[in-house]
């Protein structure tokens, strides 16, 4: 049986008196309190009672199985499973199911679209969010059953491309020029364009003559698109991410002519001053600014291109859900584009959706005040590992793989900073903080992991599951601990539905406290084989639920600290 099961079986008696649960009970905040609890309000509202005379109703009419007690608390009806049942149904779960999994691609498909930096610049720190946080949900997405395609939209269209190119011919480029010299060339060019007016207008040309597919201007484009590439892929793989598919919207300029024949045959498209648009307004039907199309030189823009985009991503996986993980400066862009959608009644407009996300602020002055607000992510993560190296090497005696080690707890660090804060707020950064093997940080929940796996090996313990052991747990540490395992399916799940990655985070620091409650409170290794044998169990659920709710996240799991 699984854990979620004793929801459902709560649930069930409910509905069997008749009443409306919808599909999920509260977990109390004191835990004390009970595993689940139904509020009463909105029953005594209907029944016109008290909240408490209806949870005194429901508990002595409910019928529930005998591992299950209802009791009423105030506005409350509180479920409480017996302890035993508990144990070794999450015990028994963790260690002998794919606890938290679902089967593979039975829920539906869904496209995230994350990332999606714009080419001949490297990545910023700022793109951190969207990369981690995407990749996050594609993983737990995929756990959780849903069929995943992970987008990367790179932003690699646009006059700003014609630009480069003309950098391309006026400066001869190194033999094997980096992300970096690309950097400067266009700095540079942008620069001789202050005083050359010609320039604007051969980048101009440059655009057109790359939209029309002249090969020359192609190829330098293409170098430039290559480039910039092999630089992000470096970055994604030091953070262990990975696209089905990167298209830029180059990739889809080629579908804009049949969306322009569509937004005309649908009557939408109307002049403005030279230029095509669509109007637009929010959903109260307040007029908003109109979504453009295409420009009075004919050329199209980056809503134009995510139109054509959206129709041949739904012609292509007709997904059930689309989820665009972009900064929340772009809010207007995507109300415009979903708008646009609606009025094209396409029926996959409603499941398209916009998870925004706040920025970097850096508290740390030494970054702040480099190169104004460009921080790249790899120095951001160089700076982080070179800190915990030092850590590492001032706390013992220097090993050969500490390194490496410093590697994989700095892009835990990192990434935990970024995914324990709410998307849509900023992040304050600090990498003291970040760091922090005390504090609330990756480093933190990485070590508490090491610790599970200390205590295991030193007991050389092989886990064996049977159920029989489950009695001799029964100190509220553990209780309290087996309980916070208990709630990993569910908060995977609520992890998805937020689109938050912030509240598996959260959870990890929670699963965490208990855990070091209970090594605390409970000798593990004691003279009572069958006490410490069950108690090894509950290290190993513990360092499994650890070990995956981290990976999810994408934080590495060093083997020691
Ligand atoms: N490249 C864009 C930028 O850096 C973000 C793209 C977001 N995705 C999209 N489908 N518009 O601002």
């Amino acid at each position: 049986m699984s854990v979620e099961k004793f929801e459902k079986q709560c649930i069930q008696a409910l509905q069997a008196l008749s009443i409306d649960v919808g599909t999920s009970l509260e977990i109390p905040a004191d835990r004390s309190h009970g595993d689940f609890a139904f509020a009463c309000f909105r029953l005594a509202k209907q029944e016109k009672s008290s909240p408490h005379t209806q949870a005194l109703r429901l508990a002595s009419s409910l019928v529930l199985p005998p591992s299950i007690h209802a009791h009423a608390l105030g506005p409350y009806l509180n479920f409480q499973i017996e302890k035993k049942t508990l144990f070794e149904t999450i015990l028994g779960s963790i260690l002998t199911t794919a606890y938290g999994s679902l089967p593979p691609k039975t829920r539906g498909t869904w496209i995230i679209e994350y990332s999606s930096p714009n080419v001949a610049k490297p990545l910023n720190i700022y793109h951190l969010r969207p990369t981690v946080l995407g990749a996050a949900l594609d993983r737990i997405g995929r756990l959780r059953g849903y069929d995943v395609i992970s987008l990367n939209h790179l932003g690699d269209w646009g006059k700003q491309y014609g630009l480069l190119t003309v950098g391309f011919q006026i400066y001869p480029m190194p033999e094997n020029p980096t992300i970096h010299d690309l950097v400067a060339l266009y700095v540079q060019v942008n620069q001789d364009a202050v005083t050359d007016p010609t320039i604007q207008e051969r980048a101009r040309q440059a655009f057109c003559d790359l939209e029309a597919g002249d090969p020359q201007i192609t190829a330098l484009w293409q170098k430039c698109v290559t480039l910039s590439c092999a630089s992000f892929e470096a970055m994604y793989a030091r953070l262990g991410v990975h696209f089905d598919y990167i298209w830029g919207e180059s990739f889809y300029t080629p579908m804009i002519p049949s969306l322009v024949e569509l937004l005309k045959a649908k009557s939408l498209l109307k002049e403005s001053d030279g230029a095509w648009v669509v109007p637009v307004t929010d959903t109260t039907g307040k007029e908003l600014p109109p979504c453009m199309i295409q420009k009075s030189d004919g050329a199209t823009i980056y809503a134009t291109r995510d139109l054509a985009a959206a129709l041949y991503r739904y012609e292509r996986f007709h997904f059930d859900r689309m989820t665009y993980i972009v900064g929340a400066e772009q809010k207007l862009h995507f109300i415009q584009i979903f708008d646009v959608l609606k009025q094209l009644e396409l029926p996959f407009a409603k499941h398209c959706e916009h998870i925004p996300f706040g920025l970097y602020r850096f508290q740390d002055s030494k970054m702040s005040t480099r190169r104004g607000n460009f921080i790249t992510l790899e120095e951001v993560l160089e700076a982080a590992q070179q800190r915990v190296y030092e850590i590492l090497q001032s706390r013992q005696e220097a090993r050969d793989d500490d390194a490496e080690v410093a590697e994989m707890v700095a892009i835990g660090a990192v990434i935990f900073h970024d995914l324990a804060v709410d998307p849509i707020k900023d992040i304050d950064f600090a990498l003291e903080r970040a760091i922090d093997f005390e504090g609330e940080t990756g480093p933190y929940l990485q070590y508490a992991h090491t610790r599970c796996l200390g205590i295991l090996k030193k007991a050389q313990f092989v886990p064996t599951f049977d159920p029989s052991y489950a009695s001799y747990l029964g100190t509220d540490e553990e209780h309290a601990l087996i309980r916070h395992l208990g709630l990993y399916p569910r908060t995977l799940e609520r992890t998805l539905t937020t689109a938050k990655a912030s509240i598996l985070a959260h959870y990890l620091l929670d699963v965490t406290h208990a855990f070091h409650v209970f090594y605390k409170h409970c000798h593990v290794l004691t003279d009572n084989k069958e006490l410490s044998y069950a108690r090894l169990l509950l290290v190993e659920a513990t360092r499994k639920v650890l070990a995956q709710g981290l990976s999810l996240l994408g934080i590495p799991l060093p083997h020691r600290m």
